[in-house]
């Protein structure tokens, strides 16, 4: 849906340094190759001939299925670069893509950079494009956790206050740039010093009401799973909080091969909880989980299968930020991993409970949502047309 034409080409005062726009897309991690398909798709429907998008893939994730599934299932246009920086630790892997970005940049001198939430290859995008004065668009702005010792939270703080438009998902995250001083009131030209904050909903939203319906015909990952028709739990594991000490790993497991005495479990492992399974998991809860059926411990699944199977399943367990919005959108209770969430909204409504890494809140949580399930979705995530929102916002801007 086209909301309205560009102001300046209706004045006729566009004057791009390049005609059509150029922006260049940083992608790198799982959920930024899923969030930019909704952006691209957009971008092919209505406005082809406006804005010419450049694709650069860090390469952060690498595995097939943390990556060239999503690019094949959902259409998105083949990276015009591919940095190949893979795995290291923070400094290592930032400077790597930070060095291969500041050349991609300085090349192609794009009209914006646009970068989504908060992960390394965000932090890298915003540092190398802020110090060549390229404008970033920042997707997914203003979200909080209030806790630094996650490293997206450096990521995200860093990243809105080098931008130039913030785009935020959330109401939640319209008060977080407030309160640090963004201004609400400023009128154009938008520059790194004078910024410009968006409410605009939520991107992934577009994505899964896109593909809900294409995921139910072209998915049988249910049937093979040998569970059709049964109540199930979905879970996902992979935050650095809970994967790398041992207790939180153990604590989650125990809550999940309790909860799988009762029901069917679906667990699509992340490739960082794979490795560190092996090492920091008891020999005991590794020796239940092989010889508990009822555990489906597979590999990451691709886009259309994660959705299949949020839709169907009974509750969601999960320290992902995506898949807990995912839930919400499929109106499934979600029992959240971690002590803090930056979707805060969901929270409130009760559809989602903060049970940590605790084996005792988890159990409660469960039980609650069986005897309670949560039945008001409010739309907290907008009207799922964020990517032409945006768009159209930023050809707008005056250069
Ligand atoms: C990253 C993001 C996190 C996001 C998550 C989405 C940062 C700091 N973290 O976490 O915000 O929620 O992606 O999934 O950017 N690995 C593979 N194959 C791959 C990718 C990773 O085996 O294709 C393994 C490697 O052992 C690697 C580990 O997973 O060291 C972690 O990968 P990394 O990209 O560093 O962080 P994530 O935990 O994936
Ligand atoms: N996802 C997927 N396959 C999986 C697990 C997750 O396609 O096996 C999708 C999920 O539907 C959501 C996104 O990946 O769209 C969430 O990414 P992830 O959990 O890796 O990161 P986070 O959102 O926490 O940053």
């Amino acid at each position: 849906m086209l909301l309205q034409l560009p102001r300046k080409r209706e004045n006729g005062l566009l004057i791009h340094k390049f005609n059509p726009m150029k922006i260049v897309t940083v992608i790198g991690a799982r959920p930024q190759i899923i969030k930019a398909a909704a952006l691209s798709r957009a971008i092919k429907s209505h406005y082809s001939s406006e804005i010419h998008e450049v694709i650069v893939h860090t390469g952060q994730h690498y595995d097939e299925n943390m990556s060239q599934v999503f690019f094949d299932e959902l259409q998105i246009p083949r990276p015009d670069y591919n940095l190949h920086v893979g795995s290291a630790s923070h400094g290592v892997q930032t400077a790597r893509m930070t060095e291969g970005i500041e050349d991609i940049l300085i090349k192609e001198r794009p009209d914006f950079i646009v970068l989504y939430g908060d992960t390394n290859s965000t932090l890298a995008g915003a540092v190398a494009a802020a110090k060549i004065h390229v404008p970033i668009v920042h997707i997914e702005a203003g979200l909080r956790s209030f806790n630094k010792a996650m490293p997206e939270e450096i990521n995200r703080i860093v990243c809105d206050h080098c931008s130039t438009l913030l785009f935020t998902p959330t109401k939640a995250g319209l008060e977080n740039l407030k309160r640090e001083g963004f201004p609400m009131d400023k009128v154009g030209p938008y520059t790194i010093d004078n910024p410009k904050v968006y409410h605009c909903g939520d991107i992934m939203y577009d994505n899964s009401l896109h593909f809900a319906e294409i995921a139910e015909a072209k998915t049988h990952i249910i049937s093979e799973l040998g569970i059709q028709g049964q109540s199930f739990v979905l879970a996902t594991i992979h935050r650095d909080s809970n994967t790398d000490q041992p207790e939180r790993l153990n604590a989650i497991f125990s809550a999940l091969i309790r909860i799988a005495d009762k029901t069917p479990i679906v667990l699509p492992l992340h490739p960082r909880t794979n490795k560190l399974l092996k090492t920091n998991l008891k020999s005991e809860f590794q020796n239940k989980l092989s010889n508990t059926p009822n555990i489906h411990i597979i590999p990451p699944v691709s886009f259309l299968e994660m959705i299949a199977l949020e839709r169907h399943a009974q509750l969601v367990m999960t320290d992902s930020g995506g898949v807990q919005k995912e839930a919400y959108f499929f109106r499934k209770p979600c029992i959240i991993l971690r002590p803090e969430t930056e979707w805060v909204e969901i929270v409130e409504t009760g559809a989602a409970c903060l049970a940590d890494a605790d084996e005792c809140r988890i159990m409660k949580a469960w039980q609650h949502f069986k005897d309670n399930p949560p039945t008001v979705f409010p739309e907290i995530f907008g009207d799922g047309h964020a990517a032409e929102f945006i768009l159209n916002e930023m050809l707008q801007q005056e250069m």
